[in-house]
């Protein structure tokens, strides 16, 4: 079995990335992190990172002022570079322009803490604390050109607990993105996930919508 090249970009730090940095050491783990990119040289993910003797680029976008198309041709050409079948951006703070995103079409994935299409955006957890939602989670979903908005491959629900404050809530939603994204980048590279009138069927099946976190055919 060929390994799907992933390269994992960030901007802070990179719980995520670490996440599937794990999941990857596995051999029989369908995808290997073959790069990590930050566009911020000071992320602090990027430790870790070295740690893993596993490639890292800094395209640091302030380089680039207001160049977004300077900024993701560089991007593109660390891409190319190391031969990237897969994107998953993990907390990376930039938005992309509809150019790039389109040419990764179905090969770029996102993580956002909540459960879309509920608080796109920032300050999710702030904001469903504010709302009295009941149930709060995390999202693995496709990137299309507008923010947070993509087709939805796998989510993870926690209860919202009287009490919670925006850091008990967001921690407790940080465990599940640390499930939910190996799960969902597993089902990308094996080819299991196909994307049809914006919708993803896994197996040639819906996902469910709530806590998707495990598909009982994964
Ligand atoms: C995560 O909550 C992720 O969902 C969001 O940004 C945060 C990044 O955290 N997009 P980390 O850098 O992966 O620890």
């Amino acid at each position: 079995m060929s390994r799907k090249r992933v390269a994992v970009l960030i901007s802070g730090r990179g719980s995520n990335m670490a996440a599937l940095i794990d999941a990857a050491k596995d051999k029989n783990y369908p995808a290997e992190i073959a790069l990590v990119v930050s566009n911020r040289p000071d992320a602090g993910g990027l430790q870790v990172a070295r740690t893993t003797g596993i490639a890292i680029e800094v395209v640091d976008h302030a380089k680039f002022g207001k160049d977004r198309v300077g900024f993701e041709t560089a991007l593109q050409a660390v891409l190319e570079k190391h031969r990237i079948d897969i994107i998953a951006l993990a907390g990376f703070m930039r938005l992309l322009t509809a150019g790039l995103v389109e040419k990764w079409h179905g090969r770029i994935l996102n993580i956002h803490p909540a459960l879309l299409p509920a608080f796109k955006g920032l300050d999710t957890h702030k904001r469903a604390l504010e709302a009295g939602v009941k149930t709060h989670g995390a999202t693995v979903h496709f990137v299309v050109p507008e923010m947070d908005s993509g087709p939805i491959i796998a989510q993870g629900a926690v209860e919202v607990q009287p009490g919670d404050s925006e850091k008990t809530l967001a921690a407790r939603v940080l465990k599940v993105e640390h499930r939910i994204y190996p799960l969902a980048l597993k089902l990308v590279a094996e080819g299991r996930v196909r994307i049809e009138n914006g919708r993803c069927l896994v197996d040639g099946a819906p996902v469910p919508e709530s806590n998707a976190a495990t598909p009982s055919s994964a």
